[in-house]
């Protein structure tokens, strides 16, 4: 099999010569991309409740940023000790904790009676978030037949997006009422719901397989894949992968071609969360609000943000493999900053009339259908790719550590930036920063669309320029 992340192998053929995929086995993967939803809601949730946190704690605008910006703090160190805690407890244990950590981060936020509590909510909330956002795709990419291994990881992508939206919904029904212990409190019913679900998760084979217990990997794949004779030959797969030893640190402290790998890595992160994609996610209300709308409206917008951030993913889902990684994020990038540069514009004109702020709402929508459609989930695509077999656990938690890093340092700014730079030129600032990325795309990043891993690879170790390590 040639590698492929996520396996996104989904070879027709081998669709129709493989015995049916029990409806078990999908029920499974739905189950566990409530993961997916539960993240997304953790990062949709704050942005309606924020205005009303601020007026019951009088909080200034940084004690706002550090509300908004600490659950990323958690999820760093949520995300740096996932790989331990799967490793050592299984996927179904971490998932456990993860879902018990976000009704405990959800109940403490609801009943925070003061700021220090509501933020300790928060990062345990992050911790949550950490743990399964990591656990969540390896847990689904370990389960799904081979076949629908790419489609299975790209629900999950889709998920997160639905629990943004989700919130941001639930956020605006219950605007009228300013309950914002309420919008936070509610998540931990989904968060329970997804607890039961986790139980009725069984453990993946290939933590059976790390921990030398072949049997139950055997049993746990046949019923996976409802058949014996390809239970067998998926164990021995994996087997053979699990052979290759994880050199992560030595392996950069030695081989200058593997720090560029993963140096790419962390560039390809921060540019996503320097397109300033999570100042919308966190802070849209507070930006239709500069431009006028109530409170009411600015979160029925936001939902409207939210929906289009689902629906431009099915665009990204469905034509990165046709079209490519390069040319998608090249045109994306064009329409982001377009969008940025329209909205600061426009706050530097002041916005006087309806038709004023649905412009804004629309140009704001821009921005993100050109975010979602590409460097959303492409990005994560990228990283997962470029990284060498050897060295791929590292250079993996060493990208997604950055993301979350870069996350909070945009999450914990925006509002300073807003009042120490102005309204307009803190959008233009992100306009130009996404224009900008145009050129990282065109120098720094491979096209991997349909290459094969292996050929990442050698291209990589033989010292090819990045941009040429793909096709
Ligand atoms: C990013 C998140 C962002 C989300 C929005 C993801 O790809 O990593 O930071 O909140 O997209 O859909």
């Amino acid at each position: 099999m040639s590698t492929t992340v996520g396996g996104v192998g989904s070879d027709p053929a081998s669709v129709l010569s493989s015995a049916p995929v029990p409806g078990r086995t999908f029920l499974i993967c739905g189950l566990a991309s409530l993961a997916g939803l539960m993240f997304g809601l953790d990062i949709g949730v704050i942005a309606g409740a924020l205005d009303f946190i601020k007026r019951a704690f009088q909080a200034d605008q940084r004690t706002q940023e550090w509300i908004v910006s600490i659950m990323m703090i958690g999820a760093a160190a949520g995300a740096a000790g996932a790989g331990t805690l799967s490793y050592k407890l299984g996927r179904k244990r971490s998932l456990l904790i993860g879902a018990v950590l976000f009704i405990a981060g959800a109940v403490l936020c609801a009943f925070a009676g003061s700021v220090a509590m509501l933020m300790v909510g928060r990062v345990i909330l992050g911790l949550a978030i950490g743990i399964v956002a990591f656990t969540g795709p390896l847990y689904i990419s370990e389960v799904a037949p081979p076949a629908w291994r790419g489609a299975m990881v790209s629900l999950y992508q889709l998920m997160v997006t639905i629990g943004i939206f989700a919130a941001f919904v639930s956020d605006s029904l219950l605007t009228a009422s300013g309950n914002w212990r309420l919008m936070l409190g509610i998540i931990a019913i989904p968060g329970f719901a997804f607890l039961i679900a986790v139980l009725f998760l069984p453990e993946s084979p290939r933590w059976f397989l790390l921990h030398g217990r072949t049997e139950e990997a055997r049993l746990g794949m046949t019923a996976l894949l409802g058949s014996r004779s390809q239970a067998d030959r998926e164990v021995k797969e994996i087997g053979d992968q699990l052979s290759v030893r994880q050199l992560g640190t030595t392996m950069f402290l030695r081989n200058a071609n593997f720090r560029r790998s993963v140096a790419l890595g962390v560039g390809l992160q921060m540019v996503q969360q320097l397109t300033g994609i999570n100042v919308i996610m966190y802070y849209a209300p507070k930006i239709f609000g500069l431009a006028g709308f109530g409170a009411g409206a600015s979160n029925w917008a936001t939902a409207v943000v939210g929906l289009t951030n689902v629906l431009a993913t099915l665009i990204a889902i469905g034509f990165a493999d046709k079209w490519g990684r390069k040319p998608m994020l090249n045109v994306c990038f064009v329409i982001m900053a377009i969008g940025m540069a329209a909205v600061g514009l426009m706050l530097a004109s002041g916005v006087h009339s309806d038709t004023g702020r649905y412009l804004l709402v629309a140009m704001v929508l821009l921005f993100i259908v050109g975010f979602a459609a590409a460097p959303g989930p492409l990005i994560w695509t990228l990283c997962s790719e470029i990284q060498p077999l050897q060295g791929r656990d590292f250079g993996m938690s060493v990208s997604t550590f950055t993301n979350w890093a870069a996350n909070w340092l945009v999450g914990n700014t925006f509002l300073t930036l807003l009042s120490s730079l102005g309204q307009a030129n803190t959008f233009w600032l992100f306009a130009a920063l996404n224009a900008s990325f145009i050129v990282f795309v065109i120098f720094l990043v491979p096209e991997t669309k349909g290459v094969t891993l292996e050929s990442i690879e050698h291209k990589l170790m033989q010292g090819e320029k990045l941009r040429s390590i793909g096709r």
